[in-house]
């Protein structure tokens, strides 16, 4: 999964640089002394070309891109967002922090957005869908728009933990009206902290822009500080140093997604055909991530026997089964107790589907840099804990 297995003297240059020519940290301004430094507006312009959308605006983390894509649309107090109940807190803070109410369906056997829940869930308040792309995998995103443009809602891809995962020839994250990334410390790619949002539409990209920076519109016939201020916004600003590091990593991120699809699929080779496992269904598993492999059990007793047994043997899962309390909706009594939409609901008895496939799943974390002997302990682990 992460990209902080592979930092080094690439991400060291690259902070260098800004400390050897001006040590501007600030993406605007300072025009003289950052001796034509942008690596902010430099790292927006890279990853939007290798996704492939025209716009994107870097911000401090993935928290906050969400938080902007939901300013960007315009949503607010009085709105429902539907995302889905298998996500990190973070989707559903953004929504509350925006003032709408999160409405969370269920997941399906691919552990991402079930499109029949979602429709179901569908009301006239509603304002935005947010399918995750959750553990490197894509979400059911034609079933999702289809469902999405038949009410004229538009969609926010919550594609943090997905940056470079591809779904019928597209990058997720630039199939919806905005898409969302994390960059914190355990993503993919890595700046330490950060996030981006895109889009391919400009008034939403302008209006995340200003939004994410205190509402300046940055014209740039003008001072900074002699703009004028439209909406009202926040400050979740990027610094020089975080994009730094993204560009580094940013061009180390094809080869991270070919070592994860490489080791996973060693893996699944080495225990595809033994009884009573079966795989997460994925719409693409070409473009597939790699980062995780999930494994499905007939029954939860058995998932869990097999988590146990693997984290004994030190083989790292990852969320399923053992971080569901910041994963899963049904553990979120702190927060969803704050809602109109889950306040005094019984959290446990909502969401049953997702909540079986999740306890009946067990996820394996796949590294960037694995041996053949890393690979061979998991499968011999996963062997041993089902025999
Ligand atoms: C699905 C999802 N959305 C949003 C976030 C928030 O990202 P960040 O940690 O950069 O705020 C995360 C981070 O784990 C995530 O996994």
């Amino acid at each position: 999964m992460p990209g902080f297995e592979l930092i080094g003297k690439e991400e060291r240059d690259a902070v260098s640089e800004i400390f050897d020519r001006g040590g501007i940290m600030f993406r605007y301004g300072f025009d003289g002394p950052r001796q034509n430094i942008f690596k902010v507006t430099e790292f927006e312009a890279a990853f939007t070309k290798y996704l492939g959308c025209s716009h994107g605006h870097a911000v401090n983390t993935g928290t906050a891109a969400v938080r902007t894509a939901l300013a960007a649309l315009g949503v607010g107090p009085g709105d429902e967002v539907i995302t889905q109940c298998f996500t990190f807190v973070a989707t559903v803070e953004a929504i509350m922090e925006a003032g709408a109410t999160p409405v969370l369906a269920e997941i399906d056997a691919s552990l991402n957005m079930d499109p029949q829940d979602l429709e179901k869930l569908i009301t006239p308040r509603t304002k935005a869908v947010i399918p995750v792309h959750m553990l490197g995998a894509a979400a059911d995103m034609d079933r999702i728009t289809q469902v999405a443009e038949r009410h004229q809602i538009p969609v926010i891809e919550d594609s943090c933990q997905a940056p470079g995962t591809i779904y019928k020839g597209k990058k997720t994250g630039t199939i919806g009206k905005m898409g969302c990334f994390s960059f914190d410390f355990v993503k993919t790619m890595t700046c330490g902290e950060g996030g981006m949002v895109v889009t391919n539409d400009e008034s939403l990209y302008r209006r995340a822009a200003e939004f994410a920076d205190h509402g300046h519109v940055h014209d740039p016939k003008v001072p900074r500080g002699a703009d004028p201020h439209l909406i009202s916004g926040f400050n979740y600003r990027m610094t020089e140093i975080q994009a730094a590091v993204g560009l580094a990593q940013l061009a180390k991120l094809d080869g991270i997604l070919t070592a994860q699809r490489r080791n996973k699929k060693d893996i699944v080779d080495g225990i595809k055909g033994l009884p009573d496992i079966s795989f997460r269904a994925l719409p693409d598993s070409a473009g597939d991530g790699g980062d995780t492999l999930v494994m499905t059990f007939p029954n939860k007793e058995l998932a869990f026997k097999v988590g146990q047994s693997l984290i004994k043997d030190g083989v790292v899962t990852k969320i399923l089964p053992d971080a569901m309390g910041w994963h899963f909706a049904g553990e979120w009594a702190h927060m969803l107790a704050r809602t109109s939409s889950y306040a005094g609901r019984d959290l446990a008895a909502c969401w049953p589907k997702s909540r079986e496939i999740l306890l009946s799943s067990v996820a394996v974390m796949i590294k960037i840099k694995m041996s053949d002997e890393d690979k061979a302990k998991i499968i011999a682990g996963i062997k041993k804990a089902l025999s």
